[in-house]
């Protein structure tokens, strides 16, 4: 089967099932993972031949059965880097991206925190960690699932001069906390998931009941086993859907708190910390 074959391949499923067309462009960028070929190289050359097998089994699962095309490579992208991913984990969002982003753009502005251990709560494959890995000695990963940890394990195997820790769960965790970037599940459980997160991992995405919020939770635990530094910086991913319930329930407890906007003008992050930051420093940091 030629690369040409797989295209009209995928054009073809992709008319069967009405799916957009221009994702016949993503499906070329996924050939060049399959082949090892550059974009280009497939275009110039329609004639390298490569496994039917693989290459069908990737269509129809893509295409039929919703499973995330990082699952097939045992590979996701999150900003410049590529990280080992396998079933049952969570596929990294580009809306975190946007939070490391500002993580990197807060840190110019206060970089004393560098001094502290980062911690990755809820780390999934370890992209928040090891994104930010440049900017300090210590990472501390969070993570319940087994699958994800194992994940972590090999993405962070590079990182050979730093201290990392893993441990297994939010609500046993008694470090102190200085430095905290989180995306936590956030979703309500009566929210809806596209077809593709219906082949990730629920406890991702949904924390308990329809009453309780995983951030506020895993504030009040923290602030209950006295865990905040003196100085701290957290910031979290957040549902913007339940935006005006969650500020509510935030606001009995006693902690000072910013909120972000991500790039499509939605408030997706919340900063909870001990520093006034100034008005010009948070629009700096924002997009
Ligand atoms: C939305 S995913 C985010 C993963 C990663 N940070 C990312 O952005 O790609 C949330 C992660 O939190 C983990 N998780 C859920 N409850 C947890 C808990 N109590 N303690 C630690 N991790 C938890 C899930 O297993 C999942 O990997």
């Amino acid at each position: 089967m030629t690369n040409n074959d797989v295209l009209l391949f995928f054009q073809k499923k992709l008319e069967e099932k009405k799916l957009n067309q221009n994702l016949s462009h993503l499906f070329l960028f996924l050939l060049t993972k399959v082949t090892n070929y550059s974009d280009i190289f497939l275009i110039l050359n329609k004639k390298i031949n490569f496994s039917e097998h693989k290459a069908k089994k990737l269509i129809k699962s893509y295409c039929e059965k919703n499973i995330p095309y990082q699952y097939f490579f045992c590979k996701c992208f999150f900003l410049d880097k590529t990280f080992y991913i396998k079933k049952k984990v969570f596929v990294p969002r580009p809306e975190t991206e946007q939070l490391v982003v500002i993580v990197k753009k807060f840190l110019t502005y206060y970089p004393f925190f560098k001094a502290y251990p980062l911690i990755d709560l809820c780390s999934g494959t370890g992209v928040i960690g090891v994104s930010l890995a440049n900017f300090f000695e210590e990472i501390f990963f969070v993570e319940k699932s087994f699958v994800a940890r194992k994940c972590i394990k090999k993405n962070i195997k590079h990182l050979k001069n730093k201290k990392i820790k893993i441990f297994c769960n939010a609500f046993k965790f008694k470090k102190k906390i200085t430095f905290l970037v989180s995306n936590p599940p956030y979703l309500k459980k009566n929210e809806d998931i596209c077809n593709f997160s219906k082949n990730e991992p629920k406890n991702a995405f949904f924390y308990k009941s329809h009453e309780n919020d995983f951030i506020i939770d895993f504030l009040e635990y923290a602030t209950k086993n006295n865990l905040l530094n003196k100085k701290y910086f957290l910031i979290f991913e957040i549902n913007f859907h339940n935006l005006e319930m969650f500020l509510k329930k935030l606001k009995n407890i006693d902690l000072k708190f910013y909120l972000i906007k991500d790039l499509e003008n939605k408030t997706r992050f919340l900063i909870i910390t001990s520093l006034n930051i100034l008005p010009t420093i948070l629009n700096q940091i924002s997009f």
